[in-house]
């Protein structure tokens, strides 16, 4: 596996090859992100992981500067699992000088739930995955559900921007308890990690309300918001909307989701659950 520092150093090792299939990561990495390796590696081309912590797509009180950066662990399980090549530039490498040309998503996807409780994040997302995908000039591209809107929002650009890349999606790897793994998750006190389930719990409860034949969505989001701000939370959101553009869903509408936010602590969490309404 090599370990490439800078764009002329990632372009020269992939030169001549074809097929690649990208990964993109901010490190600190997991059983979810080896899971998206091995998705990759199913392409059959070489698999280029990046491993970058991107300020753009981080607020002033945010966590970039406490992020966790364990870039020789994190090589070492990338070659543990078959990956090719570690694409990990240096801020100084990937924005030289401030960047001032950048993305701006569809609103109407990107300003909605994560995007109204961190304005801008989904500009900051697009603008390193637009320029991580110049620089691998991926024919494949995988991201995880775990973070839903995002995966929207990334396949909503390479569609209008007519970038000639595939976007495949990873199912959310979850711990035994069925908390979603997270790089976040190692910010959290026993005594919150115990906790942190309750999220997916949520999840998991308006799926069998669902199913039990209620469609009362704006009750059953008010209900989880209780729940989880009676157990010493701060929920930003919980919200059942369609699969298809993260809107409220209508009467026909059976495909959804139901998308969660929450402050455990000074942790933020993020989960989401695919539901179908029965026919
Ligand atoms: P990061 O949080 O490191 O996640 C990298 C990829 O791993 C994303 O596609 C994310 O959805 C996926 N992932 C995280 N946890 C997962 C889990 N439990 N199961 C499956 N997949 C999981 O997302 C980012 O980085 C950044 O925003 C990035 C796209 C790299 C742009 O900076």
């Amino acid at each position: 596996m090599r370990i490439l520092h800078t764009i002329a150093d990632l372009r020269q090792a992939l030169a001549g090859t074809t097929g690649t299939a990208f990964v993109p990561t901010m490190g600190n990495l997991h059983e979810g992100h080896l899971a998206l390796i091995k998705l990759a590696k199913e392409h059959g081309g070489p698999v280029v992981a990046s491993i970058f912590v991107n300020r753009l797509q981080f607020a002033p009180h945010e966590d970039f500067d406490t992020y966790p950066r364990t870039l020789g662990r994190d090589c070492e399980l990338l070659r543990s699992v078959g990956c090719n090549m570690v694409f990990a530039p240096s801020e100084n490498e990937l924005y030289p000088q401030p960047q001032t040309c950048t993305v701006r998503p569809d609103p109407a996807l990107a300003d909605i739930l994560e995007g109204r409780f961190r304005p801008g994040f989904f500009n900051g997302v697009c603008t390193v995955v637009l320029k991580l995908f110049n620089i691998v000039e991926p024919k494949v591209a995988v991201f995880g559900k775990k973070d839903y809107q995002q995966l929207m929002v990334i396949r909503h650009m390479v569609r209008e921007l007519a970038l000639p890349i595939e976007v495949v999606a990873g199912e959310t790897a979850r711990a035994d308890d069925g908390l979603a793994l997270s790089s976040r998750n190692g910010y959290l006190s026993e005594a919150e990690r115990a906790e942190a389930v309750a999220l997916a719990q949520e999840l998991r409860a308006i799926g069998a309300a669902l199913r039990a034949g209620r469609r009362d969505w704006a009750a059953l989001e008010a209900e989880a918001v209780d729940r989880l701000v009676r157990r010493g939370w701060k929920p930003d959101y919980v919200a059942v909307r369609r699969r298809v553009d993260l809107l409220e869903p209508g009467a026909d509408d059976r495909e959804l989701v139901a998308l969660a936010a929450a402050r455990l602590g000074t942790t933020r969490l993020i989960d989401n659950l695919e539901l179908s309404v029965p026919a």
